[in-house]
């Protein structure tokens, strides 16, 4: 690989679903992964093996699956992490595991209670466990950005030693700012003797606002691979935003010097892949996927456009994948064209009955909306898979009153194990009046954190994906739903939201 290239880490299934709320299911992983390897993303960190069964299944599935892009597990420096992940890997055509200790005085004393000493032990332990399992490992300090300088020197050379290929400096509280970490970058590498036989790489999480701007710092002062999120995805604040990373190496290559392998036209299906499986919708000013990023509004922005590109655009939609927006299918279309376009958005059928409930929801959708995009596809897979994930609550039927100057009423009947079960609600909207009819009914007692509606394609006929986040005992589960009918798309997220509740979740937390 030429010195200028940079490597991309794409880490929205590990790091990306430490969101609250962002758990995904094995499929809709491997559908990400699969939209992230037609993207050409270098590595993609599928998981951490040894949360749950759960996780260790799709780090499995993906490692099985993926050719082009190198799979990730992540572990701590501990025996039972390590060999589960290696474990999770054995397949890969081409595997890594990374592994990673807290560094900084405040985590080694108080998170580890361990003395610096014994930290460096176990690092280089865990790096040679590793190696003895696969040839790629990375190495991760973990809050790295409050590490002292020296000792994050001698416990790098260590690792490399050892057989540390990556060493990754996280900021993982997000507190860097981007001089002073880039020069950071530096002095690793120029102080460290053998800091050539290793990339250094970046994880950089977003608290300040400064993750990409951080993360570029770093490229600016030697770091060659750079960890990033689909929407910038991640635990809190999340983690720097991939397509900012890629476009701004790209638009800026006259400045940063640096590339990227990534094909960029894949950027904005996969952001909304991302956030239709996540229901973690992308505000409309959010750079490079927002549905705002390349509107004009102003006479003057649209004037000099016209007359000039250039004068207000930088890069065009089309670069990172608007406008790809086709019309992919309609009525008529049958079953094999249904498959086939859904295949290459990476949703394969395990069964003959699942394209065949996916294909009867197309065409009643084809009946209300003449066109169908990708999108109205992504978000009827996501609907769908929603709807079929552990089904307790099924939405039989809702009807909804509503007029001018009168209280709007709802009526549903939702099956409840097979069982139809009948309420009736008056409420502030329709919206309200069917959730409280719904609550009646599922009784999850559980508090209404985020309701939001997005349209999936322009039209007044675009199908509207819900998604409603709800919270019972510090859980936080995401519901989505999509319909032509917002109301129905709303009432279909409440009850996948509560089905969600009900499902078993646990897993560890790679960091506490
Ligand atoms: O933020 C962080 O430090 C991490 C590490 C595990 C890489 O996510
Ligand atoms: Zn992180």
């Amino acid at each position: 690989m030429s010195d200028n290239r940079v490597i991309i880490f794409d880490t929205t299934l590990r790091d990306g679903e430490q969101s609250p709320g962002a758990s995904m299911t094995k499929a809709e992983k491997l559908r990400i992964a699969k939209a992230l390897e037609k993207m050409r993303v270098d590595v993609i960190e599928a998981g951490f093996a040894i949360a749950s069964p759960g996780d260790f299944e799709a780090v499995k599935a993906i490692a099985d699956t993926i050719q082009d892009s190198t799979i990730c597990s992540l572990s701590r420096a501990l025996d039972a992490d390590i060999d589960r992940a290696g474990e999770a890997l054995k397949n890969a055509n081409s595997g890594r595991i990374h592994t990673f200790i807290a560094t900084s005085p405040i985590h080694m004393k108080y998170k580890l209670q361990m003395e610096p000493d014994r930290v460096v032990e176990q690092a280089v332990y865990a790096v040679k466990r590793a190696r003895n399992l696969i040839d790629d490992v990375e190495f991760s300090l973990e809050d790295a950005s409050r590490s002292e300088l020296d000792f994050m020197c001698r416990i790098i050379e260590q690792v490399i030693d050892a057989g540390a290929r990556t060493i990754n400096i996280p900021d993982t509280v997000g507190y860097a700012v981007p001089e002073e970490f880039g020069h950071t970058i530096r002095q690793l590498i120029e102080r460290i003797p053998n800091a050539d036989k290793a990339i250094f790489s970046v994880h950089c999480h977003n608290d300040l606002g400064l993750a990409v701007a951080n993360s570029l710092a770093a490229v600016s002062n030697g770091a060659r691979q750079v960890e990033c999120t689909i929407n910038g995805l991640g635990e809190r604040a999340g983690n720097a935003s991939l397509e900012e990373v890629v476009m701004a190496i790209r638009t800026r290559h006259d400045r940063l010097g640096v590339e990227t392998g990534i094909d960029t036209t894949h950027i904005v299906p996969t952001s909304r892949l991302v956030s239709g499986v996540t229901g973690f919708p992308v505000q409309p000013n959010k750079a490079i996927v927002g549905a705002n990023a390349f509107a004009h509004e102003s006479g003057i922005h649209q004037d000099g456009v016209l007359k000039h590109r250039e004068t207000y655009e930088i890069m065009t939609a089309q670069d990172v994948g608007w406008h790809t927006n086709k019309m992919v299918l309609g009525k008529h279309s049958g079953r094999a064209a249904f498959r086939s376009r859904l295949e290459e958005l990476g949703t394969t059928f395990e069964t003959d009955a699942e394209l065949n409930t996916m294909f009867a929801r197309f065409k009643e959708l084809a009946d209300k909306k003449h066109e169908i995009f990708d999108e109205d596809l992504q978000a009827l897979v996501s609907d769908t898979k929603a709807a079929g994930f552990n089904e307790r609550y099924r939405l039989s039927s809702l009807k909804v009153t509503s007029q001018t100057g009168e209280t709007p009423v709802a009526e549903v009947v939702v099956m409840v194990e097979g069982e139809e079960m009948r309420a009736t609600s008056a409420g502030s909207g329709p919206v309200d009046a069917a959730y409280k009819a719904i609550e009646s009914i599922v009784h999850t007692e559980a508090s209404l954190e985020l309701y939001s509606v997005n349209a999936i394609t322009s039209g007044t006929d675009s199908q509207g994906e819900v998604t409603v986040r709800l919270e019972k005992g510090g859980r936080i589960v995401n519901g989505l739903g999509a319909d032509t009918d917002i109301v129905i798309a709303s009432a279909k997220a409440y009850l996948h939201a509560a089905n969600l509740l009900l499902s078993d979740t646990t897993k560890a937390h790679p960091q506490v």
